[in-house]
């Protein structure tokens, strides 16, 4: 099978297109909903700095992966591999690694629309007051009558379904880049003003500012650095084809590292205005860092309640939180839909339907799982927490692993030498030591570590 030269789904307008793309992409609830709560799940600083160490060593090189072999394939993430395992004399079987891709995205997609809803929810509710003067159990009340409400969280995860799907049946290049372009900023100066916010706070904001970067390692245990690695995946929208396929409508003439490493100094910046702006709000009002998945939902409106305009400033940072949850879905569901499209000869618009029907279908799980499912465990996880265990911490390493391998040991240095086109200097050679060996012995390492075989080793 050929390769063709151009994507049939058409080519992003200029570099910073795609930068603003795959920057909607990575910028999204990983990074305000997601690194608060998991960082203080897990104890905090030490947590920050394995997820940093695992952003560079790891989450960039395979970035630039992920971005070159899109765009050398320059067709949806199955088909590329398949393509370019033949072109460069392997099997054919690569193309299950794209396969498996897809199948992330509908899993992942299917309980981030329900957070999302969630941060649709608190629009109105900031807004409107509702969070005026309020107290810590005031704000946690508020939230656990919203997500114990099945009916009230299934309606808001239906209209987030409805939009990601209006905007992925026009085809990604029209209108994202637009709404990209404005709105990323403005959700970057609203954290900004948060952090000063809480910079008020006083002696909290020194102890946000110490639980975020004072390492203390005796608090790191084998699953946090598992869960510290899938969060560089996930945050950086790695591992299971959304970067893959965005590059595929990649020009030919852009730097694939300078757009990686644009990409994740933006996407890290966030995570830790985020953590900056809620970690102060947690200590200064008594609240728990390991509130775990409610934790922007119970922090973040005790400060619009008491600051002057908090109606207006809440509801436009939820706002924006929405629309940079919306980019992120948007490219959840590209993998699948191009895959539909180019195999299976649907038209975008029917391709849509389907896929964001049978995820909407799958999100009832998560909808479930905060009110009458609850108790529906499995290996002492709800549906939410398994399908979030599942993706983040298994699939997209996995993913990301292969990845690795196939750019790494797959390809011909001559074939990712010149899609890189960083020369054949120093650069390029830092690039191929990272993916070829620091960044797969690193996730078997984790993994290893987390089934206890390290310990097996040892004794
Ligand atoms: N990175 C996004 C966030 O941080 C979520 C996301 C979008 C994603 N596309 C992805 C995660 C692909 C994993 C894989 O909110």
């Amino acid at each position: 099978m050929a390769r063709p030269v151009k994507s049939i789904h058409g080519e992003w307008t200029s570099r910073w297109a795609f930068i603003l793309a795959a920057t909607g992409s990575a910028v999204g609830l990983g990074n305000i909903w997601k690194f608060p709560y998991v960082t203080g799940e897990n104890g905090g600083g030490a947590f920050v700095l394995v997820y940093l160490l695992c952003i560079a060593a790891i989450g960039i090189p395979v970035m630039m992966a992920e971005v070159l072999i899109g765009r050398r394939g320059r067709q949806n993430p199955i088909n590329s591999l398949k393509s370019l395992a033949e072109e460069e004399g392997r099997s054919r079987l690569w193309r299950w690694l794209g396969g498996m891709g897809v199948l992330a995205g509908f899993f992942i997609l299917s309980y981030y629309s329900v957070i999302a809803g969630q941060s649709m929810a608190y629009i109105p509710r900031t807004l409107f007051g509702v969070f005026e003067g309020v107290t810590p159990d005031g704000a946690s009340s508020i939230h656990t009558a919203l997500v114990s409400d099945p009916e009230r969280l299934l309606a808001w995860h239906t209209l987030f379904m409805l939009i990601t799907a209006a905007v992925v049946t026009r085809g990604v290049q029209r209108g994202l880049e637009k709404s990209v372009r404005v709105l990323m900023p403005a959700l970057f100066i609203l954290l900004v003003m948060l952090v000063g916010y809480a910079a008020n706070t006083g002696e909290a904001f020194t102890r946000g500012v110490h639980f975020l970067f004072d390492a203390d390692f005796s608090k790191l245990t084998a699953n946090s650095v598992l869960i510290a690695m899938g969060h560089a995946f996930f945050t950086l929208s790695l591992g299971m084809g959304a970067i893959m396929v965005y590059g595929s409508y990649l020009p030919r003439k852009t730097s694939i590292f300078k757009v990686s490493v644009t990409i994740s100094i933006m996407d890290t910046g966030v995570a830790l205005l985020a953590g900056l702006a809620i970690f102060p709000l947690v200590f200064a009002n008594g609240m728990e860092p390991g509130a775990g998945p409610s934790l922007i939902f119970e922090t973040l409106p005790i400060a619009f309640g008491h600051m002057p305009g908090g109606e207006f400033f809440g509801a436009l940072f939820f706002l924006l939180l929405v629309f940079a949850a919306w980019s992120s879905g948007i490219s959840l569901v590209e993998p699948i839909v191009a895959w539909m499209v180019e195999n299976h000869n649907l038209s975008r618009r029917n391709a849509t339907m389907l896929a964001t029907s049978v995820i909407w279908l799958l999100g009832l799980l998560t909808v479930f799982s905060f009110n009458i499912g609850q108790d529906w465990t499995l290996f002492g996880k709800t549906a939410f927490g398994l399908l979030d265990y599942l993706t983040a911490n298994i699939m997209l390493p996995l993913g990301g692993l292969l990845i690795a391998l196939f750019a790494g040991w797959m390809m011909k240095k001559s074939s990712t030498a010149e899609e890189l086109a960083i020369g054949n200097g120093v650069l390029y050679y830092f690039w191929l030591i990272l993916i070829r060996f620091v960044s797969p012995v690193a996730i078997l390492i984790v993994f290893a570590n987390l089934t206890g075989l390290l310990d097996i080793l040892n004794k």
